[in-house]
């Protein structure tokens, strides 16, 4: 058994982030219809069920096939194996037109970073993989060794916010032509002329944020979920989203603002601002010391609130 699995087994498949506040957040309603879009080990979504009466529904989703295993036997609960970017429609096919609150808890779960054989984590030797979906056609290895460079520059400079984005793409570029970029280690060792001495843990973090996120299509999933948002909620419905770093934040940030992920609130004939959500909270809900101190992954987890006017 590799560190990875012993280590998952052994600290269970995630712990929930900022659990109470996502669960009050929601104010959930007895009877209401609740969707957890990122079930993974299913924390949250075992909270929103001890407080859903027994006319209330739960619809959770998670792209990932491990998270099946943690379904939760009740008659009140669905899980879809699905992205959440189709949301909507699959809402739709379980007979959901619309729903009382929505929840997002974004990113990978600690199963899939905690599983060396996924390739999430800088930490263990394994293959480039790092889909999220294992059934998805793009891993880390396609992107490393087919894309052209010009694209490796915008997506180490993008997603990974490396400021040596262009001399990292020129060399994996380089390295590539000789031989194929295949592993963790290989990676790191085509790549560690560029890296920043005393920086390499934050480097890697970096780069593999950027891969993962190419590899899972992590940013234009959220876009085309949270547009969906509008028109699933029910009037006075909540949208509680919980993100991990500054790409997702802020596109959750502008949308619930402004309606829209760029540029400036639009206005009716009438010069009223067209803004579909308002916000319930004025600035990011951070978790508290003692939660970081026990879940080092609640450090830098934000959650936004917002209600449908
Ligand atoms: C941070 S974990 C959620 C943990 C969960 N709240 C809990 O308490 O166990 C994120 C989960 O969402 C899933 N996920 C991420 N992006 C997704 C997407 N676009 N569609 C469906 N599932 C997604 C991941 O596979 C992962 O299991």
């Amino acid at each position: 058994m590799t560190n990875g699995r012993m280590k998952m087994m052994a600290s269970g498949y995630h712990m929930p982030v900022m659990l109470h506040e996502c669960i009050a957040a929601l104010m959930i309603k007895p009877g209401g219809t609740y969707v957890d879009v990122t079930f993974g080990g299913g924390g949250h979504s075992k909270e929103i069920l001890k407080h859903l009466g027994e006319s209330g529904r739960l619809c959770a989703f998670d792209q990932d096939p491990d998270a099946l295993r943690n379904a939760i036997d009740d008659e009140r609960f669905v899980l879809i194996h699905q992205n959440f970017r189709f949301l909507k429609n699959n809402l739709r096919l379980h007979g959901v037109k619309a729903v009382d609150g929505i929840l997002a808890d974004l990113g990978v779960s600690s199963h899939q970073f905690d599983d060396a054989q996924r390739g999430f984590s800088t930490r263990f030797e394994a293959e480039l993989d790092m889909r999220m979906d294992r059934a998805g056609a793009l891993d880390a290895k396609q992107v490393l060794n087919t894309y052209p460079e010009a694209d490796l520059h915008r997506i180490f400079g993008m997603y990974g916010e490396l400021h040596n984005a262009r001399t990292l793409a020129k060399t994996i570029a380089a390295a590539r032509l000789i031989r194929p970029i295949h592993t963790v280690d290989g990676l790191k060792e085509v790549v560690k002329n560029v890296v920043p001495r005393g920086k390499e843990h934050k480097y890697h973090a970096q780069l593999f944020q950027a891969l993962r996120i190419e590899v899972n299509g992590e940013l234009d999933a959220l876009q085309e979920f949270l547009q969906q948002t509008v028109a699933v909620l029910k009037p006075g419905g909540r949208l509680v989203v919980m993100s991990y770093h500054s790409l997702e934040d802020r596109l959750v940030k502008n949308f619930i603002a402004k309606g829209k992920f760029r540029g400036e609130v639009e206005k009716d004939f009438y010069g009223n601002e067209m803004k579909p959500l308002k916000s319930v909270s004025r600035k990011a809900i951070v978790a508290g010391s003692d939660e970081v101190a026990r879940n080092s992954r609640a450090r830098s987890a934000k959650l936004r609130i917002a209600e449908k006017g």
